[in-house]
């Protein structure tokens, strides 16, 4: 059984004034609030038992905005992180939860699109042997974990944010790990800028020989919201992407439908309760669709 976290603490610095009232991960990404992209993501994945860790003054509003999640036939819980520790710090923030499942964390940042990418993640769900991490090749590596593979895929270096880059495999922020990562969250020390490294974690894998890394193809999209620069390009893509298909990106009711989580009848009960707009006129044509 697959448990789901959604990191979606930190300060945001860079993205204040916007941010000083207003936690990053709900700002707006063209028509959703930027946490229903990872959250869809994990769905996709078939995780439906998903804890959301999030400062304590903006759980609240997380909680507001998703609720339950039973809506979604989706259960959702909630867990804060004081002060943003670091990445790993989200597995002892989530300790309770996890225990002995594999986890899947997925930073509140990122956002996933592309062709067949629910299949691939589903490959490196069932194929992992200890953990499995996605990589994506990038323009200028040095802002993101970066890992360097052998000529036969096998990793053989992990960096964070290097100067020097060995590769440009970017590691995204989605991962995978066995019920071993809680253990090692717990004995893992801070690193220079005072926080638990993510990427301390994989280099761990990495050494005993247990991490796999799945490269996602030219076909797939990965953004994420760090800069404003990148929060406006991530709206404009969904919106390039939304109206050329006429289909929705991240729209959790419709992927709680598809992947049966919901029935028809539940469908009909959140559309009959959704305001006027694009967005309930859009549900209404998938539930005719069915
Ligand atoms: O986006 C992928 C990259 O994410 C990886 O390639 C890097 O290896 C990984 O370290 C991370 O780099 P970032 O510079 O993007 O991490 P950032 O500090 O911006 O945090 C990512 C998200 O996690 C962001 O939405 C805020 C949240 N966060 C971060 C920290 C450090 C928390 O909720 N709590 C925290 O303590």
């Amino acid at each position: 059984m697959w448990k789901g976290i959604i990191l979606a603490g930190g300060s945001g610095t860079r993205l204040a004034p916007l941010t000083k009232v207003t936690n990053k991960h709900l700002l707006p990404v063209y028509d959703k609030p930027m946490i229903y992209y990872p959250l869809t993501t994990l769905m996709l994945c078939g995780i439906r038992d998903i804890v959301i860790v999030s400062s304590p003054d903006s759980l609240p509003k997380f909680e507001s905005l998703l609720g339950s999640g039973q809506q979604w036939g989706i259960q959702l819980s909630y867990s804060e992180q004081s002060e943003p520790r670091g990445i790993a710090d989200s597995f002892l923030c989530a300790e309770d939860f996890i225990r002995d499942s594999n986890t899947a964390l997925i930073l509140g940042d990122n956002i996933f699109y592309g062709s067949g990418l629910p299949q691939r993640l589903q490959l490196a769900m069932d194929r992992m042997r200890g953990a499995c991490v996605l990589g994506y090749e990038v323009a200028d590596p040095s802002a993101f974990g970066v890992v360097e593979l052998d000529e036969n895929g096998k990793p053989i270096s992990l960096v964070e944010k290097p100067l020097e880059p060995r590769s440009n495999l970017a590691v995204t922020g989605l991962y995978f790990y066995d019920h071993r990562v809680l253990d090692m969250a717990k004995d893992l020390a801070p690193s220079k800028r005072g926080e638990l490294e993510i990427t301390d974690i994989n280099r761990i894998y990495q050494e005993i020989e247990a991490l796999d890394v799945v490269t996602l193809g030219r076909g797939t999209a990965w953004l994420d919201g760090g800069t404003h620069s990148d929060l406006f390009e991530a709206s404009q893509f969904i919106k390039v992407i939304e109206e050329r298909t006429g289909l929705k990106v991240a729209c959790p009711e419709e992927v709680a439908i598809r992947s049966g989580f919901i029935e028809h009848s539940d469908l009909e009960r959140l559309v009959s309760d959704m305001p006027p707009n694009g967005y309930r006129e859009y549900l209404s044509a998938v539930l005719a669709s069915l």
